[in-house]
């Protein structure tokens, strides 16, 4: 959540932060998600939350049920995710040398 009474905008402050926790969760062998489509209004109002705050980022947190690997993206050029026969979920990601343009 953002503090109003210490800022009217948060800018990138949050997925700084968001990311932050979430390295931390992971050395500790919790997993999570950063999630930004979140009802604001509902859940504001669930919590009970003064208007001095506002809702930026949902943070889920847990211990990970599965297996996830990452892999080179192939030739291909597919990002799909996919689980083996052996239920590990496989996550495609670019390769450093292909997003860092220079
Ligand atoms: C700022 C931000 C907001 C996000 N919001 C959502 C969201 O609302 N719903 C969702 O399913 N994923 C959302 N994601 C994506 C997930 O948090 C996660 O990054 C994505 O599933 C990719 O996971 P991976 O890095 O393990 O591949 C968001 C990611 C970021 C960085």
């Amino acid at each position: 959540m953002g503090d109003r009474e210490i800022s009217p905008s948060f800018g990138v402050n949050p997925g700084i932060a968001a990311q932050s926790i979430l390295l931390g969760a992971t050395e500790k062998g919790l997993g999570g998600c950063i999630i930004a489509s979140i009802k604001k209004t509902e859940l504001a109002q669930s919590l009970d939350l003064s208007t001095r705050f506002e809702i930026l980022l949902v943070l889920a947190l847990g211990k990970p049920k599965e297996t996830v690997v990452l892999d080179a993206v192939g030739p291909d050029g597919d990002i799909k995710y996919w689980r083996d026969s052996e239920g590990v979920h496989h996550v495609p990601k670019r390769s450093l040398d292909d997003i860092i343009i220079g």
